[in-house]
């Protein structure tokens, strides 16, 4: 293969490849997983970051404006004018300190929240849409799916009303998606399909009906995807001066974040543009842990490429023979079968990294923290916080480490949620959330019920202010 950008299958001892235009979610010979693979010797990338700055002087450049196409030549695939941009990455490592103190590091500057909800469609997806997007227009697709818990479909969705380069088919469980999420891909004008079942099971459907119909899939198991996540980490360095913290913690669902940091950081390294890594911990909810199960558990490694498929497929039969389904408030994390799993694994081991479970009562305490010290976030996103919380708890991480959390999605993804969690009414709260486990909202910001009169609201807000 003398292509300066083609596709290659992760199984080192098959590692076929694949021309950049062919359109593969699987390698053909192994049906392992596909990564993007650059000839960087020939391509010559920047050898350092501080290269990527003199982009800032060029916004009215689209490719420039974008916070991943900013990053133009680590993930060179498509031409620069074939590229498919809506402004996405425009993001923010925010300074938390006291969601710092609530996770127990110590000194300013150790927690930092990476807000992805700054995206135009809300959450991080759009970091891998433009470029999932940019593949699928230059091999002149015309139709795109995805299964989705509600953040990927509403990219895709945004992407084909902006763009009218493609009609966007979305495939959601019923029941399992926050309106948040369901509003925009119904207001965007994609194509819906509710079906009976969850993620997993719309995950396993889209993959058939795209192979049969032709249709373009853009879930992370498309490689090109992931290569515009891996712009994320290029932002939280860009954040940090160029300076690589200590740990990166993320949300752990279908893997695709995580799969691509890890790429992200070892081709950094390979290129010369790093001299360390960070540490990257992987948190799932309780109730969709299959990754803490498999990693932390049955010790599920990397191992060179070879990881024993054995474990994985006996853990998803044990989980078919219960007829145990995932079930977490973190809706978008509610996934047991990870399609990135393999990937993640190579990240983890690259990255000296760790996996741990939060519990939902966790999630929301922690999320209404982020909520009431930082930008806000989704459920899930909340996951990275109360895993930092519980790492440092643990003495894994230690109290004065840098730490970067990733808010995945927006504040206003899942509403429900938070209202629920903050509601006055026991029995409303108890329907929303008490079937997870979640016995009381520490954090609670109650709305104070008073007459409309003035002298009684005058007197109340003496009372609690
Ligand atoms: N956080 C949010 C807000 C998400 O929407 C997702 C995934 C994740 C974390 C997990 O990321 O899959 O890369 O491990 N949402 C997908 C979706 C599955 O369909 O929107 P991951």
């Amino acid at each position: 293969m003398t292509d300066l950008a083609y596709q290659r299958c992760i199984r080192p001892s098959c590692a076929a490849t694949y021309a950049i235009d062919e359109v593969r979610v699987a390698c053909q010979a192994c049906g392992g997983l596909l990564d993007v693979v650059y000839d960087w010797d020939r391509l010559n990338p920047p050898r350092e970051l501080s290269y990527f700055e003199g982009k800032w002087s060029q916004r009215y450049d689209p490719l420039a404006l974008s916070g991943v196409w900013r990053f133009y030549e680590l993930l060179p695939f498509a031409k620069r004018e074939q590229v498919v941009t809506i402004g996405e990455g425009q993001t923010l490592l925010q300074s938390a300190p006291a969601v710092a103190k609530y996770v127990g590091l110590k000194g300013a500057g150790k927690l930092l929240l990476e807000y992805e909800g700054m995206n135009p469609s809300g959450s991080f997806k759009d970091n891998g849409m433009t470029a999932a997007f940019t593949h699928a227009h230059t091999i002149g697709a015309k139709r795109a799916a995805c299964a989705s818990t509600g953040n990927t479909s509403a990219s895709l969705a945004l992407y084909c009303s902006v763009t009218h380069l493609m009609k966007a088919v979305i495939f959601i469980g019923s029941g399992k998606i926050s309106y948040g999420k369901l509003s925009q891909a119904l207001d965007y004008g994609a194509l819906t399909m509710q079906i009976a079942g969850d993620f997993d099971d719309a995950m396993a459907r889209v993959r058939e009906v795209s192979s049969r119909l032709g249709i373009y899939l853009v879930n992370s198991v498309n490689p090109f995807r992931l290569e515009g996540q891996k712009t994320i980490m290029c932002r939280v360095l860009e954040g940090l001066r160029w300076e690589v913290p200590d740990w990166i913690v993320v949300p752990g669902g279908n893997l695709g974040n995580s799969s691509a940091f890890g790429k992200a950081f070892a081709e950094m390294k390979e290129i010369g543009l790093i001299d360390r890594v960070p540490r990257l911990a992987v948190i799932n909810a309780t109730g969709s842990n299959t990754l803490h199960e498999l990693y932390e558990k049955r010790s599920l490694r990397w191992n060179g490429g070879e990881p024993d498929q054995s474990v994985a497929d006996g853990y998803y039969q044990e989980l078919d023979e219960h007829a145990r389904r995932a079930s977490t408030i973190a809706s978008a994390i509610e996934i047991n079968r990870p399609v990135n799993l393999d990937k993640c694994l190579r990240a983890l081991e690259f990255c000296d990294g760790v996996v741990r479970e939060v519990s939902d009562q966790e999630i929301l305490d922690a999320k209404a923290q982020v909520g009431a010290g930082g930008m806000g976030c989704e459920p899930a996103s909340a996951a990275s916080v109360a895993g930092a919380k519980l790492l440092v708890e643990q003495g894994v991480i230690q109290p004065d480490e840098r730490v970067v959390c990733i808010l995945t999605g927006h504040q206003l993804k899942d509403p429900t949620a938070t209202v629920a969690y903050h509601t006055t009414d026991q029995d409303q709260f108890n329907k929303v959330l008490g079937s997870r486990g979640v016995k009381r909202a520490s954090y609670a910001n109650r709305a104070v019920a008073v007459p409309n009169e003035l002298d009684e609201i005058v007197k109340a807000i003496q009372l609690y202010s």
